[in-house]
Order: C-alpha cells, then structure tokens, then sequence
C-alpha cells in the first residue's frame, strides 16, 4: 500500500472553521490516499466550539492560545512558541491554512520554518491598502509568500498574485469554499423562518408589527441583520454606527434590527453599552452556522463589515451594506449586490433608506436579488477542486 499523505489543516477562528469544513469533509473521501489532521490554535475559543459542534469537526490538537482581550503579539508569539512541537510531532506533507488572520500567516510561517509545503486557500485578495483590513491585507500577503500551492477564489485573485511573481503553475481557481459551506447549511436545515426567530427568542421580544394580526406570532420580514467587528472600525465608527442604527430603528419601526455581538470586548462593550434595551434593535450572542445563514435568508438587508457575510450575501441574493471604506473583495460590487458605504451615521441612514424605500415602492416583503446575482464565488464546489489539486501534486 502506497504511503498516505498527511495534510494538517489549522483553524483559529469562527471564518476559518466554516470555510475550512468543505475541504476536511471532501480529504474524508480518500481515506485510502489522504490522512487530515485537524489542529486548533484557539485564536477563538467560544465561536470555534460553537462552529466545531454544529460541522461536528473533530480536532486532533489544539494549541489554546485564545486570552480575553489579546492583542496582536499575545495572538502571534503563542501561536509560533506551541505549533513548533505539533508540526514535528505530527509531521505534515502539507500544511493548509485558510484566509487572512494571524492564525494563518504565523502557522505558515513555522511550516515554513520546518520546510514544510503551505496551501493557502482563499488566496489572492488584495484590497492594496496595508492597514485596511488591518492587520489582514498584510497578513494575507505574507502568506502568500511563505504558499506553495495559491488556490484563489476568483480570476481576479488569482491575477492579483500573478502581478505579484507567484508562478501561475501554483494558482488554481476554485471559488470560495464558503459557498460549499452555504450549500450544505440549505440542504441539511429546513429550521428557517417564524419557528427560526420563535426559538432564537430574541431581547427585547420581537416589535408587535413583527406579528401576525391577533395571533402574537412572528413572522418573518422585515429584518436588518447587522454585524462589525472589524478593528479599523474599533472606537469611534462602532459609535456612529450604533448611533446610526439608533436612528434607523426609530424612523423605521416596521424594522427589526437583529446584531448578533462579536464577543471582542472592543466591541461587545460599546455595542451593548448603545445599543441595549433600544426598541427596535435586538443583540444577541453569536449565532450557529445554520441559524445564522437562515436568518440571513430571511432579512430583507444586511449592514457588515465581516468579508465572509459578504460572501454568503452574495450566495443568497441579499443586499449587502459594507461598513468599510476599501475592499478585498469587488466581486460582491460587481454582482450588484454590495454597496461600500463606511461607518458615517450619515451615510449609514442614507443608504439604509435608499434600500428601505426601493423595497417599499416594490411592495416587496422579503427582498432578494437572485436574478442579479452571478456567483462571483463560485458554484459550492470549491473543497473538490482543491483536494484534487493536492493528491494531484502530491499524492
Ligand atoms: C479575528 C481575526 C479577524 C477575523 C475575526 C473573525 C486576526 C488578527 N483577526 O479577529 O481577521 O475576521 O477573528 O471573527 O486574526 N473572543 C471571545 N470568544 C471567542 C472569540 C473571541 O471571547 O470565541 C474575544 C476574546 O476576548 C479575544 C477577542 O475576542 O481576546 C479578540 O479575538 P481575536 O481573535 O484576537 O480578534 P478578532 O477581532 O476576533
Ligand atoms: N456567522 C455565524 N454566526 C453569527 C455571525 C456570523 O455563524 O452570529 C458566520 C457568517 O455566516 C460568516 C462568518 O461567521 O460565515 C463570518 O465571520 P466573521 O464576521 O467573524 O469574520 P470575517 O468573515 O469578517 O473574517
């Protein structure tokens, strides 16, 4: 029998789980040919449980680095000073890290170390501006540098790294493996719409123009779905966007504003101290994968920062406001699904109102944007192509 290949993948945070879980299950249906380890660096400890239990992923190390309120050092030299002994221990063919945080750029950098070949998956985005995304822009070229094999969501990115000297031989186009993740959630989860938002039971309950005429039940319209936790929007724009947000819900109160809360205390505490007990406005903790997809489903928009919602906005036709001044990502533009709007209050009610008035006119209760939509991410097979391409080069 010939030799099997060992491929460790590593996960840090809530992203990398999900988009990392299509490739784990597709490397499970060569058992004969592939052996995955899972390890965990623990960047985060309660959103990477939460994503562990609902893909069921099983890890077979995990370096437990999270600390409350780390910085970036704390994050970088923990990570670097306990994988050295699980790399020699485990001795990986391949190590496989997904995206841009410093999960993925210090675990490639002590592959590196140990000459150990890196495949870097979502690979190529570039906003080219260093401190935003900060610290991830930079995090995700380094990466580059230290990856043997690119795989890139899109042409766009794969010509990114292309202009940079990465030898198109080692750059494969296979879309974004959160679409497979996205396609999974749908085919397995039916737990969406009234009964989804009667078991979340979120606080304060539900607006009465939420429910059904003398029945008391919540149906499923009208919401904007919100999440930031990005660090360039740290201080003073998580304010205005709360403060924004204060002012949407006021003006429109056939809305209901749904902000599952990032648990960074930088950004727990401003949300919660703004944002808590305004009618109107719902926070809750951070929501499972299917949940939130499903709640996705049913918003009518969503305000983010994060890059993978983004994605999935995408997947799902939904409009998508981006609370950032660049992006990595212009496919989600392209499509005609985005719209980069910062982190001004008054630019934040603007275009929240622009939207809130089109869906009024159209008389429409659930927005959706299918028809526009042209997959920019690919068609949710992204984790085959992958595993082909690593038993291919070097199974
Ligand atoms: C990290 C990534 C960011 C990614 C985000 C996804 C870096 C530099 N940043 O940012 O790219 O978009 O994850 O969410 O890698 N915490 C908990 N429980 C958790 C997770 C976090 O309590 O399950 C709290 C802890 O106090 C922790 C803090 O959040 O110290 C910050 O976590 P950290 O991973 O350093 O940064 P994120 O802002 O989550
Ligand atoms: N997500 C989730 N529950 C939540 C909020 C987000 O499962 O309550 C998912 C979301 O569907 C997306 C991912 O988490 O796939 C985004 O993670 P995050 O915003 O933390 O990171 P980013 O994408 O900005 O790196």
């Amino acid at each position: 029998m010939s030799k099997k290949l060992k491929v460790m993948t590593i996960i840090g945070t809530r992203p990398e789980a999900i988009k990392m879980f299509p490739v784990i299950r597709e490397m499970e249906r060569y058992p004969e040919k592939i052996k995955p380890f899972v390890v965990l660096t623990g960047q985060h400890t309660g959103m990477l449980k939460q994503m562990h239990t609902f893909f069921k992923i099983k890890e077979d190390y995990n370096l437990n680095i999270m600390s409350y309120g780390q910085d970036l050092f704390t994050v970088s030299s923990r990570i670097i000073s306990r994988f050295k002994k699980v790399l020699e221990r485990f001795k990986p063919d391949l190590l496989l890290v997904q995206g841009d945080t410093t999960t993925v750029f210090i675990s490639a950098l002590s592959a590196f170390y140990l000459k150990i070949p890196v495949a870097h998956i979502e690979a190529g985005l570039r906003s080219f501006n260093k401190y935003q995304p900060f610290p991830e822009e930079i995090n995700r070229r380094l990466t580059s540098s230290l990856s043997d094999l690119h795989f890139a969501p899109t042409v766009k990115d794969k010509n990114n790294l292309v202009r940079e000297g990465v030898s198109p031989e080692n750059i494969f186009v296979t879309g974004n493996t959160v679409v497979d993740a996205v396609s999974m959630v749908l085919e397995k989860e039916t737990n969406a719409g009234g009964g989804l938002l009667k078991r979340l039971n979120f606080r304060p309950p539900l607006n009465p123009i939420l429910t059904k005429e003398g029945k008391g039940e919540v149906v499923d319209k009208n919401i904007i779905l919100v999440t930031a936790h990005r660090r360039e929007n740290f201080g003073k724009p998580l304010q205005n966007i709360c403060k924004a947000l204060k002012i949407i819900a006021k003006r429109y109160p056939e809305y209901r504003v749904i902000y599952p809360v990032h648990p960074n205390p930088n950004v727990r505490n401003t949300v919660y101290s703004e944002l808590k007990d305004i009618s109107g406005i719902s926070l809750t903790r951070p929501l499972s994968y299917g949940d939130f997809i499903h709640l996705m489903k049913i918003s009518s928009l969503i305000l983010t920062d994060s890059g993978g919602i983004q994605e999935e906005a995408c997947v799902l036709g939904k409009p998508v406001l981006i609370l950032r001044d660049v992006t990595e990502r212009p496919g989600v533009i392209d499509a005609g699904i985005g719209r980069i709007i910062g982190s001004k209050t008054e630019d934040i009610i603007a275009e929240t109102s622009k939207l809130i008035k089109k869906f009024n006119s159209n008389k429409s209760k659930i927005q959706n944007l299918k028809s526009k939509v042209q997959k920019p991410f690919g068609d949710g097979r992204a984790g085959e192509r992958i595993v082909k391409v690593i038993l291919k080069r070097l199974g």
